[in-house]
């Protein structure tokens, strides 16, 4: 049995559209998998605080010395690691803020990088634990990045996610990038024909070779 990680993390529930795209790659995913589970994680409500003293302190105590509160404290990221693990699969929807990805995001990213728990330097060199997993990202942005426009290199959210997640293990990594929804916030193109190229992309993942 298959098991997918849907992840989003933007803010804006039903009018976002990077959750409309991971919602689309789920129904189909479903559809090509139907004895497969889905873990839903909604970063916008998951009360992911920074990591501060305490957090670090407790995740680099051993972990037969760590206090009660210790593992309290740690609880949530252990918590989301192990949704990590038991997936085959994640689905992440991702809303370019500010050139990188949304803050939500990030707040997972250090819960989840997590040293003897999703990467390793016990060799000297650095290896990901997070082996034989495939991510598919859902990116939206306001304009358009593309490789070869001018504002390509104001990119960070695909070279980041690829780096982060790379470092974790996970090298089979693609990129679905709905660039241009500025043209909706001005009224230049409705809501269906901007989406349809993508929700086509992504049901044609699905389809029968
Ligand atoms: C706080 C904030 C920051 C944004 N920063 C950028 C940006 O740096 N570049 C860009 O192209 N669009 C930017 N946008 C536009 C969003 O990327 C765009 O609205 C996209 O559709 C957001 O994804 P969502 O609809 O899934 O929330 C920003 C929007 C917000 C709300």
């Amino acid at each position: 049995m298959s098991t997918l990680l849907h992840i989003d993390s933007s803010p804006l529930g039903e009018a976002s559209i990077s959750r409309h795209l991971t919602s689309e790659f789920v129904q189909n995913w479903k559809a090509a998998n139907p004895n497969g589970k889905v873990i839903t994680r909604d970063l916008n409500a998951s009360n992911l605080a920074p990591i501060d003293a305490a957090w670090i302190g407790a995740v680099y105590t051993p972990e037969e010395a760590r206090t009660a509160a210790q593992n309290n404290r740690i609880a949530l990221s252990d918590t989301l690691i192990a949704e990590l693990f038991a997936a085959d699969e994640f689905v992440l929807g991702v809303p370019m803020h500010n050139f990188g990805v949304p803050s939500v995001l990030k707040l997972w990213i250090d819960q989840v990088a997590r040293v003897n728990k999703t990467f390793s330097y016990a060799t000297g060199a650095p290896v990901g634990l997070l082996q034989h997993k495939t991510a598919h990202v859902f990116v939206a942005s306001g304009g358009v990045y593309d490789a070869g426009t001018t504002m390509a290199s104001y990119n960070f959210v695909e070279p980041y996610l690829r780096t982060v997640f790379g470092f974790l293990g996970v090298t089979d990594i693609s990129f679905l990038n709905a660039g241009g929804a500025s043209a909706l916030t001005y009224g230049k193109i409705d809501r269906q024909s901007f989406l349809q190229p993508h929700i086509e992309s992504i049901r044609s993942q699905f389809q029968p070779a």
